[in-house]
């Protein structure tokens, strides 16, 4: 009997609610439609999913805008068809993770509103940060959203309140304890429910510091904290060094809290993944200490360039630094924020790229459509949704681009997704991405994906620690070449542009791409390609 927690080697599925199946014709997707799709979502070999929001928003920040915690948007279904949803997904051996927003709420929330109309010095304001304007008439420090534009927003009776984010999204103050008892409501309100575990949002960024005190770079710090800004290392790693609002100490008692939360729902195995961009990477290991939380994201592999030495750096520096905390890493190479791999680095090195990281240990995060290759939808400014788009001014197109809904079948768009106009469009070019189409080609990424999944599943969890074989970092002669053994199987992934000879033992059992010869003994791997042996 396997008596590792469920979570440890899980491979997790994120779905995208909005962009999933849409059941109702309205050209949204929602909670009726995923549990339509769930024995699709088995078949990947996947055990879990998790559920980007889905709870009561005005949507403003893709449901990042939260106004009932507790309750399902309309948009998406109700509370029935989450139950259902939970339900179905659990007899069929998939466990269940849920988002949770805990660092701000939509401006609709009860809470927000009743802080509107009590007004100044009022208990309902002290749930968020509000404060006075300066004696110019400015806002109370220099921050820059997230997103672009004034952290601040002035109310009609002349005091500001806080958003890291969207205006739309006020940030909670988290020293107030009634926040803190209202989000153990909510988890245990999920938990009730039969939810398996929680993704937690900009974890890092509950608590703040210095409120009233001004940065002294803050266009400089917006830069550094938003990926599609090009920026020195070294500059960035020291602009990060600064952040007032990430990575407080504080955030670390919320977390304890929450363990014991969790861990109090005996043989329930709640787990939970932090979101949390901190720096120096050293940090995340922080949120998985024994008595915090489970999994904390790594990004690395979201912007890491297809080289083998910046691969090598984000493998071996992760296992290490979770090592120093008994932790295992997370690997992820798409979300919902970032542009889809296949877009970043090639469709072949995503394939390669994806069959190298589900050799490693730890945990695997899948964002629905990395399995069908999808690059990211090609958008008119018009389509556009997303509020980074909006308060950026230009600079930044926003996330839209990963966020279009997936092709299901037929040879017309919207392939299936929907009766209706989907409401981002759907490219007629992807007619050869479809589910249909994949599953009919044996070559497809799809099958990729699953025979992966499967093997990996057979062969590689629990097998512990690996072995490097084959790095430039190590001194092998080829740098193209990123070879390591865990268990019983050799994974070499070949970066280069021409097919490359290795000597490696064993039988092949899956190539991401093209195919592996054997020539003097040795195995030729095809270029941008990744193979795995059984020895
Ligand atoms: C991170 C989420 O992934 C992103 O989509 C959202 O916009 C921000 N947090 C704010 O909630």
């Amino acid at each position: 009997m396997n008596s590792s927690p469920w979570w440890k080697e899980a491979t997790i599925y994120q779905i995208y609610p909005r962009s999933f199946f849409d059941s109702n014709g309205d050209g949204e997707g929602d909670l009726p439609g995923i549990t339509s799709q769930l024995d699709y979502v088995k078949s990947l070999g996947v055990d879990a999913i998790w559920l980007s929001p889905f709870y009561t928003s005005p949507n403003k920040d893709g449901g990042y805008d939260v106004a009932n915690p507790r309750d399902v948007d309309p948009r998406f279904g109700n509370l029935e068809d989450a139950k259902e949803l939970i339900a179905q997904a659990h007899k069929r051996d998939l466990r269940v993770i849920a988002d949770i927003v805990p660092n701000h709420f939509s401006d609709q929330h009860e809470w927000f509103q009743a802080a509107l109309k009590a007004g100044r010095g009022s208990k309902e304001r002290e749930r968020f940060h509000f404060y006075e304007a300066n004696t110019d008439g400015t806002p109370p420090n220099n921050w820059i959203s997230i997103f672009g534009g004034p952290s601040w927003t002035q109310v009609e009776d002349g005091q500001f309140y806080l958003h890291l984010f969207d205006s739309s999204q006020p940030d909670l103050n988290w020293e107030n304890p009634e926040v803190n008892a209202d989000f153990e409501k909510t988890l245990r309100f999920w938990i009730d429910l039969g939810v398996d575990g929680f993704r937690i949002d900009v974890a890092h960024g509950l608590i703040k510091e210095d409120v009233l005190t001004n940065h002294p770079d803050p266009q400089g710090l917006s830069d550094a904290l938003r990926l599609d800004v090009a920026m020195d290392f070294e500059k960035r790693n020291a602009l990060l060094l600064t952040v007032p609002f990430f990575d407080r100490q504080g955030v670390h008692e919320i977390y304890r809290n929450w363990r014991k939360l969790f861990d109090s729902y005996e043989g329930r195995e709640i787990m939970a993944v932090a979101e949390a961009w901190v720096h120096p990477p050293v940090n995340a290991t922080r949120y998985v200490r024994a008595d915090e939380l489970h999994q904390v994201f790594n990004f690395d592999l979201l912007t890491a360039a297809f080289n083998s030495d910046v691969l090598f750096d984000v493998v071996e520096q992760s296992i290490s630094l979770n090592a120093t905390v008994n932790a295992l890493p997370t690997w992820a190479l798409s979300n919902h924020d970032s542009p889809r791999v296949a877009s970043r680095i090639g469709d072949e090195q995503a394939r390669a790229l994806a069959l190298f990281v589900f050799g490693l240990p730890g945990s695997t995060y899948v964002f629905a459509g990395q399995e069908l290759g999808l690059p990211d939808g090609q958008l008119q400014d018009s389509d556009r949704q997303d509020p980074m788009f909006f308060r950026s001014n230009g600079p930044s197109k926003g996330r839209d681009g990963a966020r279009v809904p997936l092709p299901w079948s037929g040879d017309t768009t919207p392939f299936g997704f929907s009766n209706g106009k989907p409401w981002l469009p759907i490219s007629q070019s992807w007619r050869d991405f479809t589910v249909e189409n994949e599953l009919a080609d044996p070559k497809s990424s799809l099958h990729l994906y699953k025979n992966a999944l499967e093997l990996r599943k057979e062969f590689l969890v629990g097998a512990g620690g690996l072995t490097w074989l084959e790095s430039s970092r190590h001194g092998s002669k080829e740098d193209a070449l990123l070879s390591y053994s865990r268990g019983v199987i050799t994974v070499v992934m070949n970066l280069s542009d021409s097919a490359k000879e290795c000597d490696v033992a064993g039988k092949l059992i899956i190539v991401s791409g093209g195919t592996v010869d054997a020539r003097d003994g040795k195995k030729v791997i095809p270029a941008r390609s990744t193979a795995w042996f059984l020895t």
